[in-house]
């Protein structure tokens, strides 16, 4: 058995990629192992298992028996999960700064089903708090909040060009991404339709074109190491986008955002996850939207 947790917003679309879906408690789904690849989770129970208990100082014993450090998810009984959780070790703050090492040592985490009864998982696969990193924000260089996606991509995925590569970052205005992307080292070639906030325009090593991203030939830009993407668009036109970089040969790593415009477009998804070295994330910092990332195996 594996738990797969979500938050609230995302739980339909995790129990729709799920297979042996065996029970949901709130926004944890338990599913026969082994385990499955998962888009929309945000933390992986790796060996969820049920305890019964008489009382909260038997059911924090049990916790404490099981591993070293907990983080409680809870849904219903929240005063009883608190005391639960007050008699176990204080998890100090895990708030990260951009490309900080993670800590080193992943979180257990429980929720309580019922009065008596919780599942635990002492391992889980990450070290945050129900999946989910939170950063000390740089609240007044980055023109959007749109910056955090690839904080989070780079700090806990380690998915990033190096300084002196070459990028182009599609739909890139008011230019988040183009302003982490400048700050790391990078060339970057900045499209977007409508133009990047001005100081962000004038720093260096940003190229910036004003036109739509679609009447963009690969042979425009030449070869780029890296090619970001969160315009907003159709899946479809993006894979068709992606696709045509792909054929050209000008580049092999990819990131972009899908976005989804109502409906999750679940047909278009799985079409990104087939592509060849292609992983796909529901990111903390993703809205209704999921970013992919498709990395040249050897860079
Ligand atoms: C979510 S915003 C991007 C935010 C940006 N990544 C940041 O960090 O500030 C999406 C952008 O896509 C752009 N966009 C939408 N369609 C486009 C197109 N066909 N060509 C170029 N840009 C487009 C919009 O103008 C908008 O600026």
């Amino acid at each position: 058995m594996i738990g797969y947790l979500t938050t609230e917003q995302f739980l339909p679309e995790l129990r729709e990629e799920l297979k042996d879906i065996k029970s949901t408690h709130g926004n944890l789904i338990l599913a026969d192992g082994p385990l499955q690849e998962s888009v929309w989770a945000h933390n992986i129970w790796l060996d969820p298992q049920l305890i019964t208990f008489e009382s909260i100082t038997q059911a924090a014993k049990a916790l404490k028996d099981l591993g070293k450090l907990w983080t409680p998810v809870t849904y219903e009984h929240h005063r009883r999960a608190q005391l639960i959780q007050d008699q176990l070790p204080k998890l100090r703050s895990r708030v990260m700064d951009f490309l900080a090492p993670l800590p080193d040592n992943n979180l257990g985490a429980w929720t309580l089903i019922d009065k008596n009864t919780l599942i635990a998982s002492p391992r889980t696969d990450s070290p945050f708090p129900m999946g989910e990193v939170r950063f000390n924000e740089d609240k007044i260089n980055p023109p959007s909040r749109a910056y955090l996606k690839l904080w989070e991509l780079f700090t806990v995925f380690g998915i990033m060009p190096k300084p002196g590569e070459r990028v182009v970052d599609f739909g890139s205005c008011p230019g988040g991404w183009t302003w982490v992307l400048q700050k790391i080292g990078c060339e970057v070639v900045s499209i977007d339709r409508a133009p990047l906030e001005p100081r962000i325009a004038k720093l260096p090593r940003i190229e910036f074109i004003k036109t739509n991203a679609f009447t963009v030939k690969p042979e425009d830009i030449g070869k780029i190491d890296w090619f970001f993407s969160d315009i907003i668009c159709y899946p479809e036109k993006l894979l068709e986008l992606v696709l045509a970089w792909q054929k050209s040969g000008l580049c092999e790593n990819f990131v972009c955002t899908i976005k989804f415009q109502g409906a999750t477009d679940f047909v278009t998804l799985k079409k990104f996850q087939a592509l060849e070295n292609a992983t796909v994330r529901h990111l903390r910092h993703n809205k209704h939207e999921v970013t992919v990332w498709i990395k040249k195996s050897s860079s």
